[in-house]
């Protein structure tokens, strides 16, 4: 069993993460329960930082923040000295009630809407992420109304498709987001923002997939914009200011998973980068990324109470928890995979093969198919790896099932960051008939 982080196995041969034993959190805060060991996303988010740093390279690390949202993880990104990024009004609502400084924020989405852009605008945000011509007018619209100035970078489709799964392919050219770079639409959004008074165009995005465990699409993506900047720069008098590169670095969800270290990604970038931009006698740009799974993925552990389990002879034995799609939908929306363990016995040898289900009702709430682990009964505490991206940011209310709470650990020290739903919460927004 590979464990991450602070993750081990304490004295009582128990589960234990940021030196908390996962029994205590479970008794303390309930199951489901979602769990991030606090140090060991700092140390990824010190690990892309320190790779720009040490080559003094200008850089902003952005978390993507639909990863994990909510105000403690806001702040956790705000310590660590990171950006941000946010796609939607309620996010960029939540990074502002953290206090997030607003200079810091990126602001992405292929459909904002003039709500969400004034509100940008009114806080004076770092910047929008324009993604389409409709977003160029309304924004023109918003500029010229409120007389407010505002940086853009144009998000690009480079055409470049990373080898990971389908459902989350964006770069390819078919693709609903941004402006695409082959067919000279990109060019086109530079002719139409570029002598805007108030936009001040700082540079190019594009993100190009996500789970990539290698830098070869990264450095093609940077290869086709960087040829483009040289001949923006020539005919258009364009000097890409940023160069954004996305996020997508992939993590380790199971043992056939092989990511590479934030420094390693980081590292080839740059290279490719500064030789592209030294070929074409270019100003080298600051290089911007936006790790979101890669900063809290592999941080995440879900707790679940097993409780029924049926046996299917022959086929194969379902074990069910009390959670499931509603607390992690990536294995139904994508056949995502995960590795678990039992918290109360993790190194206990693992004598059977069982179908992890959740209790929605839905036969494809499955949350681990074919998982080794030891005889389990009633009670054992069930702890899922991998969980800390998209999956409380992708949590839902199906069956009516309310929300897990979210806690931090670090040094021994275990902190209520996001309470667990009520029913009451449940039906808040309902009304009655009469
Ligand atoms: C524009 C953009 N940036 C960053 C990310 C973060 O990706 P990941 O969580 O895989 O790093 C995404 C994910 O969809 C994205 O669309």
């Amino acid at each position: 069993m590979y464990f991450y982080g602070t993750t081990g196995v304490n004295k009582n041969g128990h589960l234990e993460v940021g030196g908390v034993d996962c029994l205590e959190l479970a008794k303390d805060f309930g199951t489901p329960l979602y769990v991030y060991d606090v140090a060991l996303i700092r140390e990824r988010a010190r690990g892309f930082k320190h790779a720009f740093d040490e080559q003094n390279v200008k850089a902003q690390v952005a978390y993507a923040s639909k990863a994990f949202s909510t105000v403690a993880m806001v702040q956790l990104a705000e310590e660590e000295g990171l950006s941000l990024d946010v796609v939607s009004g309620g996010e960029l609502y939540t990074a502002l009630a953290a206090g997030f400084p607003a200079e810091r924020i990126h602001f992405h989405g292929n459909n904002k809407s003039r709500e969400e852009l004034e509100m940008a605008l009114e806080h004076q945000i770092g910047c929008i992420v324009i993604d389409n011509f409709y977003e160029i007018d309304l924004l023109k619209s918003i500029c010229i109304e409120k007389s407010t100035k505002v940086n853009v970078l144009l998000r690009v489709t480079p055409g470049i498709e990373a080898h990971t799964h389908d459902y989350i392919l964006t770069g390819q050219e078919d693709s609903k987001f941004g402006f695409d770079l082959q067919n000279g639409q990109v060019e086109k959004a530079l002719e139409e923002t570029l002598p805007f008074d108030y936009f001040h165009v700082l540079g190019l995005h594009c993100h190009i997939g996500s789970q990539i465990f290698e830098t070869m699409g990264f450095l093609l993506a940077a290869r086709k914009i960087v040829e483009k900047m040289a001949e923006w720069q020539e005919k258009l008098s364009f000097e890409s200011e940023v160069l954004n590169l996305g996020g997508g670095f992939g993590i380790r969800y199971t043992q056939e998973d092989e990511p590479l270290l934030p420094s390693q990604y980081v590292s080839e970038i740059i290279k490719e980068v500064k030789h592209l931009i030294e070929y074409y006698s270019l100003k080298m740009p600051e290089i911007w990324i936006e790790p979101g799974r890669s900063l809290v993925g592999d941080a995440g552990i879900t707790l679940y109470k097993i409780g029924s389990s049926k046996d299917v002879p022959n086929v194969r034995k379902y074990l069910a928890v009390d959670g499931g799609m509603s607390d992690n939908i990536r294995p139904a929306l994508y056949q995502a995979k995960y590795e678990a363990v039992l918290a109360n016995k993790p190194l206990a040898r693992a004598n059977e093969t069982v179908s992890i289900a959740g209790k929605c009702c839905e036969s494809g709430d499955m949350l681990i198919w074919d998982l080794p682990l030891p005889e389990t009964g009633e009670d054992d505490l069930l702890a899922v790896f991998c969980t800390g991206a998209y999956g409380y940011s992708m949590a839902n209310n199906y069956n009516r099932i309310p929300r897990p709470a979210v806690v931090f650990v670090e040094n021994g020290n275990a902190t209520l960051v996001v309470k667990r739903e009520t029913y009451e919460d449940l039906i808040k927004h309902d009304l009655p008939l009469k």
